[in-house]
């Protein structure tokens, strides 16, 4: 557990074991705020000096001072050259810098935090301190609940203790609280994708949502058990469980804003617990990775724990189809055709292609139900997404260039980064069927698996709806080279984006007025 506190004393002046600086490349030796370390580490900047400590982007540097009474330590976290660097790039170097103390706490085992924040010309301290803390706590997260070595156990319980001045306390308090809501999202989806996926099934994954929102009076959880999803025709989440011995389950939250507003936003995430391909069976090299494929359903509903503290003033709808994709008897088979929702049917030519065929039902039913004026939908969607933009972009689909342009700000903001795919018609006839309305894989050919994909849903949602499409299959786990993440589980990825597009009313505030209203 992470703890923060505030306090109005100089740095050096805290009763802590770590005393965290942050610096750009021209901070200088003589900085007061390392000379007033003096009193921990006799020639403080020679000792810098010593380390090689520039203040170049992401180093982290850490030394114990020579101060008789106790052990203290000393770290330097760079941000590189603030002046060459975009505010977005500078806020991923802040959370870096946070991620690189808590790996000191944990290795050195420090629980007691403290940190100057430095100053930039256009992000205030409480901006700094936000992204500070996100990625302290990012970093603190890990799945290690099957770990029995205590040894092997990584967390470190802290006190991270700003110093701040008696003017900047409220708004750096206020900012650190909101990051607080926004990371235990983020570590709770990510929980989610780490979970072994014998425990995490469409009904156990549902029933934790429940506990979840138990309590939270603005959000409101329906669940489409098997029967009523056959009642509904869903034919492609049907199709999807029919191979498993657990249900499908369709998870719909609301979110009912204090004042009422005519914008709804709905987000719609891929919640397919285990992914073996079905009959279309995967090879079991990488396979354990599969238990992962719930991503888009836990960003989407682990972003609605977070909007019920933040109360943002818009309608929100997260919808999760959650199915397993098995293997058996009763599977769903290559040739087989399904009919939707929306009448709409599709040949199904490969079973792995599993997680459209969810989308498909979830997107029309929720288009009809509750006729949002944008939708997000998020997804591991393709192989052919990670081969293209490997691990640090999602991919960003749609034909709507302005709501492209504020999710991708969005994005940047947020850390959780989109880089948009060209979405025109010409890939659409990749999905051409001759015996139904679409098939679920693209013909050879066109290659493009991402877009065709894309293509695919897009059948599912209508024209009056402003709709993204985001393949996070690159994104949503072992994400290599970020210090608040491990290099191997779940990252989470979509809930920053989210919290940051539905609560940052600038975004939305841009789009207005929606497609519908124009007409
Ligand atoms: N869940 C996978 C996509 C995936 C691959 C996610 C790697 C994360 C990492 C998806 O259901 C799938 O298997 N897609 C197939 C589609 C193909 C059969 C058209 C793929 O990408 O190979
Ligand atoms: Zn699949
Ligand atoms: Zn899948």
């Amino acid at each position: 557990m992470i703890k923060f506190s505030f306090s109005t004393d100089e740095l050096s002046n805290l009763s802590v074991d770590l005393y965290a600086l942050i610096f750009s490349s021209n901070f200088s030796k003589e900085d007061s705020s390392i000379i007033s370390l003096q009193k921990y580490v006799q020639n403080i900047s020679l000792v810098i000096e010593k380390q090689e400590f520039s203040g170049k982007a992401k180093q982290a540097n850490i030394f114990l001072g020579n101060a008789a009474d106790k052990i203290h330590y000393i770290g330097l976290y760079g941000l590189g050259n603030f002046n060459d660097t975009s505010n977005s790039e500078i806020k991923e170097l802040i959370r870096v810098a946070g991620a690189n103390t808590i790996r000191h706490s944990e290795k050195y085992k420090i629980g007691l935090i403290g940190v100057s924040l430095p100053a930039h010309s256009s992000l205030s301290k409480a901006d700094i301190a936000y992204e500070f803390t996100i990625g302290a706590l990012l970093a603190h997260y890990h799945f290690d609940e099957f770990i029995t070595n205590p040894n092997k156990k990584l967390k470190q319980d802290a006190v991270i203790t700003f110093s701040v001045s008696s003017e900047e306390k409220k708004i750096v308090e206020e900012s650190v609280v909101k990051a607080y809501v926004v990371a235990q999202s983020v570590n709770q989806a990510r929980y989610w994708g780490d979970q072994t996926p014998s425990l995490l099934y469409p009904c156990s994954f549902s029933n934790q949502v429940k506990t979840l929102l138990e309590g939270k009076k603005n959000l409101s959880i329906k669940i489409l058990e098997k029967k009523e999803c056959e009642k509904l025709n869903m034919g492609g989440i049907l199709g999807v469980a029919k191979g498993s011995i657990h249900e499908p389950q369709m998870v719909i939250v609301e979110y009912e804003p204090k004042k009422r507003s005519h914008v709804t936003v709905a987000i719609v995430g891929k919640g397919v617990t285990f992914d073996t391909g079905g009959i279309s069976i995967k090879p079991s090299d990488g396979m354990e990775d599969m238990k992962d494929d719930m991503a888009g359903a836990a960003a989407v509903l682990s972003t609605m724990l977070a909007i019920s503290e933040l109360k943002p003033n818009i309608n929100i709808i997260a919808c999760a189809p959650m199915v397993e994709n098995m293997p058996s008897g009763s599977a769903l088979k290559p040739g087989d055709i399904v009919t939707f929702y929306n009448k709409k049917t599709a040949e199904i030519k490969n079973t792995d292609a599993e997680g459209r065929l969810i989308l498909a039902d979830a997107l029309c039913y929720v288009t009809d139900t509750y006729k949002p004026d944008f939708i997000i939908d998020l997804a591991t969607l393709t192989g052919a997404c990670v081969v293209a933009l490997g691990k640090f972009f999602a991919g960003l689909m749609t034909k709507d260039d302005a709501f492209a342009k504020e999710l991708i700000e969005a994005s940047l903001e947020s850390g959780d980064r989109a880089w948009r795919l060209p979405f025109h018609d010409d890939y659409k006839k990749a999905i051409e069927s001759e015996v139904a309305d679409i098939c679920n894989i693209g013909k050879g050919n066109y290659k493009a698996g991402t877009i065709t994909a894309g293509f695919f849903l897009s059948n599912f949602v209508s024209d009056k709806t402003r709709w993204i499409h985001l393949d996070i299959a690159g994104v949503a786990m072992s994400v290599p080279d970020k210090p608040y993440f491990r290099n191997y589980g779940a990252t989470g990825s979509g809930v920053r984006l989210l919290i940051e597009f539905l609560t940052n009313s600038n975004y939305l505030e841009k789009l207005k007025p929606s497609k519908k209203t124009e007409e």
